[in-house]
């Protein structure tokens, strides 16, 4: 492709040479030397900031600029403060404690804080002027996005059906990005039973395109360069990639989470709310498993979520992937033929050569 002849209005609204965004994913995946690698590599990066303090937004933001003079984007969770009463956070941790005490460790107890305060992670995003700013679980209300907006900001909000697309392009943002059943982690789902929202990405990205008319990332399943034309073709301006990049090397996830992924076949995942309280896909695991099986303890997100927190921590420093949340979507056998521990930087390389290499294939069968 020539210098200056970009494939969207989106990529070139970015300067992307390759329409890949790399999705946001909270739990240590998208670190600032991955985010950098992406957007030097022609693509987008994404940070996720959902679980970060400010401060810790502001020092990863900062290290990415040092990495980076490209445009990338920073994700957060739309969350009110959780206040849970006594009954429900003990219920909670009746159903953990039996598997902390497996780890060694004591009883749970009830938190001062279940997340970090998402008006003061957002305050952060306007003072840093964040070139991109992404929201999922919820909406924006329009005065925020019109806050962004008059900071010079882009506002992408994340819609898993039409109704939410249109709730997102009332608001005033910018694009849509298109979560499709089979991606991986937390549902973006926010109107609506999660059951009924799990749309598959081929029919949601040119649904969502059409009743929109925003620019539509097309997220959930998308591993390599077919997936990123099917979603071109679809009418997404470009594809937006979580577990294509969970396991690269600048991904700070336990090793152990990397080789489940590696390991996974296309039935490996289910979706659940055991183990934060919202639905998630994830690889089937003990944790999961044992956590389902109590399913009136668990709490709403993001009480539950906080009170497995120091569970998985334990289990990821101790590489046990029997307790850990391992979130991957189902699409990732796709990526178990690239070589282990790839860079981010190679990864785009490859995505790149493949999407040229697959869309000349279907140029060929109209000439
Ligand atoms: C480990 C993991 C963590 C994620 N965390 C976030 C997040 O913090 N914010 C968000 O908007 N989406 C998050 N997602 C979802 C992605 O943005 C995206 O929708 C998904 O990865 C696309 O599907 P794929 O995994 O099949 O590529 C996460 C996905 C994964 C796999």
């Amino acid at each position: 492709m020539n210098e200056g002849n970009f494939v969207t209005p989106f990529a070139q609204r970015f300067q992307m040479r390759v329409p890949v965004v790399q999705a946001p994913m909270a739990g240590g995946a998208t670190t600032p030397a991955m985010v950098a690698a992406v957007s030097n590599a022609g693509g987008l990066g994404f940070l996720a900031g959902a679980a970060l303090t400010p401060e810790k937004i502001a020092s990863e933001v900062a290290a990415i600029r040092a990495l980076t003079d490209r445009p990338f984007g920073v994700n957060l969770f739309v969350l009110d403060p959780a206040s849970p009463d006594d009954a429900t956070v003990r219920r909670a941790l009746d159903a953990i404690d039996p598997l902390r005490a497996d780890l060694g460790l004591p009883p749970g107890r009830a938190l001062e804080r279940y997340a970090p305060d998402f008006r003061a992670q957002l305050e952060t995003l306007i003072e840093l002027r964040v070139p991109v700013a992404g929201f999922t679980f919820g909406l924006l209300p329009a005065a925020d996005v019109e806050r962004l907006h008059a900071n010079g900001q882009y506002v992408i909000g994340t819609a898993t059906h039409v109704a939410e697309g249109l709730a997102w392009r009332d608001a005033g943002a910018d694009a849509i990005a298109a979560q499709g059943a089979a991606a991986g982690a937390h549902r973006g789902t926010f109107i609506g039973p999660f059951e009924d929202a799990l749309v598959d990405t081929m029919v949601l990205v040119p649904q969502l395109a059409d009743a929109t008319g925003l620019p539509v990332l097309a997220a959930g399943g998308i591993m390599d360069g077919r997936g990123i034309v099917a979603a071109l073709a679809l009418g997404a301006q470009a594809a937006m990639m979580g577990t294509a990049f969970l396991t690269c090397r600048e991904s700070a996830i336990p090793e152990v989470w990397k080789t489940r992924v590696r390991g996974m076949s296309d039935t490996s995942t289910t979706v659940t709310r055991a183990i934060t309280g919202r639905h998630a896909r994830g690889i089937r695991n003990p944790l999961m498993q044992r956590l389902s099986e109590t399913a009136d303890n668990i709490a709403p997100y993001p009480v539950q979520n906080a009170l497995t927190q120091e569970l998985r921590q334990n289990a990821g420093r101790a590489q046990n992937g029997d307790y850990l949340s391992l979130w991957a979507g189902q699409g990732a056998p796709l990526g178990r033929s690239r070589a282990e521990g790839l860079g981010a930087a190679e990864l785009m390389a490859q995505l790149e050569q493949e999407w040229l290499a697959a869309a000349e294939r279907v140029a060929a069968f109209t000439r």
